[in-house]
């Protein structure tokens, strides 16, 4: 089938190399030029596990292609998809310029029946909002064409985008047109062959579902940090907590980590997006007012145990960080909790020494030049001289790593584990201090 893909980011390019992969014909139209070429000549801007070659073959197969040309796009695909971002606007509610630039250039260039398929994760109402302003285009310029607009949102996750999208739990389609159901089920047979993982619904309730899904998943990550916090304050430890409550299948043990804080492009934004939306409509959301404040504030704790074990001051300290990505298996580094972290040493004059095993040269490109931040060629490296260790993201490479030679090498022998990563009781055998989140550690003892 002929696709076309607005927007290559982690969803639309992902999409497109599965799409193109079971054999599909699919163009990719980006704005960012420096993009395009870089995937003409084999270069991916981002790290995904398994998309390079696959990203790679599809293209040297020419089933699919990469252009800055939106005509040629909207001219090639019977079905278009729009994968742009929705960052935050000023208010925390989703800005819809890019997804409506998109709906205006369809319209420009159509000369056929399009199926025009939200994929951004968009508010509940942007459906109608895209297609009023296709009709208003198409009207000033005098076409007489047909579209239909489907909301179709993406559940991958980042470190696993392409088996989730060759393996996806579910198809969401928000239509009630029989033709474009039709058309869509044709396009995901591949990937629905093991059951009928397609649910056909309502716009509206396709759209909310998307944000749903995300806002749920954050609950259960700040849930897990408030009770981490009153397991520090209680002298209990939440590993023994987590597994307590995760063997009761209601409840399960997915999702139930605590840790330093949730960030990345997808839930932070969402849960704010959510509430301005629930605003809008006169509701107060207060469950995920509290995600959110919860997770704004737990992003803030390995820097409350810095400081209360360095007794309010860390002028002048250099600190290894190990994992500067959102989560591991990706390079991402939008709402990292890393960045949280090291803006607030830096404001109170330490150093920084980092590694992440994908996630330098994003770090380089948003730290360019500061003399307070030295990224390290492996984790080792980044303990040379550092005053102590501190874990921001779960990489397995971090999870046994040679704790005598941290020992040596760190000067006031303590780690601060913001994934909790280690057993408190083999770190004290290894004579480390050792702060995890929620262990039981309600005072951190001063240096
Ligand atoms: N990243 C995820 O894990 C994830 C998962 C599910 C859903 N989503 C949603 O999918 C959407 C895209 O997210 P992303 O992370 O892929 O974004 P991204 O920022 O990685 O990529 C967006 C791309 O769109 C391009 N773009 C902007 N305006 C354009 C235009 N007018 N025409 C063509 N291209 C244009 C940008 O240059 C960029 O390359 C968002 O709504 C996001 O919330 C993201």
């Amino acid at each position: 089938m002929k696709v076309t893909v607005f927007g290559i980011g982690y969803v639309g390019l992902v999409q497109a190399a599965v799409l193109a992969e079971v054999g599909h014909d699919v163009v990719c139209v980006d704005v960012d030029q420096n993009k395009v070429d870089n995937l003409e000549k084999g270069i991916i801007p981002i790290y995904e596990p398994g998309l390079t070659p696959l990203v790679k073959s599809n293209f040297e197969a020419g089933r699919v292609v990469f252009t800055t040309d939106a005509e040629k796009g909207v001219t090639h695909g019977d079905l278009i998809f729009i994968a742009v971002g929705t960052p935050p606007d000023e208010d925390g509610s989703a800005d819809l310029k890019y997804v409506l630039a998109v709906a205006e250039t369809i319209a420009t260039h159509m000369q056929s029946h399009k199926i025009i398929i939200n994929k951004s994760t968009v508010p509940v109402g942007t459906a109608d909002r895209v297609t009023a302003r296709v009709s208003d285009v198409l009207a000033n310029l005098n076409k007489d064409v047909t579209f239909d607009v489907v909301s179709n949102p993406e559940f991958l996750k980042e470190g696993a985008a392409v088996s989730d999208c060759m393996r996806p739990d579910r198809i969401i389609l928000g239509t009630k047109s029989e033709r474009s159901e039709k058309k869509l089920r044709e396009l995901y047979s591949p990937f629905n062959r093991n059951h009928d993982k397609i649910i056909v619904m309502d716009v509206r309730s396709a759209e909310l579902t998307k944000y749903a899904a995300n806002c749920m998943l954050a609950t259960k990550i700040s849930f897990m940090n408030e009770i981490a916090n009153l397991a520090e304050l209680f002298g209990a430890d939440v590993e023994n907590v987590r597994k307590g409550i995760g063997s009761d299948p209601r409840i399960g043990y997915q999702f139930i980590y605590p840790g330093c804080g949730y960030g990345g492009s997808c839930f932070p934004k969402d849960v704010q997006a959510l509430v301005r939306s629930a605003t809008a409509v006169g509701y107060q959301a207060k469950v995920l007012e509290a995600v959110e404040a919860v997770n704004y504030r737990q992003k803030e704790k390995l820097f409350e145990y810095i400081m209360r074990f360095y007794n309010n001051n860390v002028q002048g300290k250099t600190i290894a960080l190990w994992g500067l990505s959102f989560k591991p298996n990706t390079d991402d580094m939008r709402e990292a909790s890393s960045r949280v972290l090291m803006e607030k040493l830096w404001e109170q004059g330490a150093k920084v020494q980092a590694f992440d095993p994908e996630a330098m040269e994003e770090t380089q490109r948003i730290y360019n030049g500061r003399d307070d931040l030295a990224l390290m060629g492996t984790k080792e490296s980044a303990l040379n001289g550092a005053d102590c260790l501190v874990i921001c993201t779960e990489w397995q490479a971090f999870r046994a790593p040679d704790f005598d030679l941290i020992k040596a090498k760190i000067a006031d022998q303590v780690i601060f584990d913001g994934r909790n990563l280690f057993e408190p009781s083999l770190m004290s055998e290894y004579g480390l201090h050792y702060y995890g989140i929620g262990r039981g550690q309600s005072i951190v003892q001063t240096v």
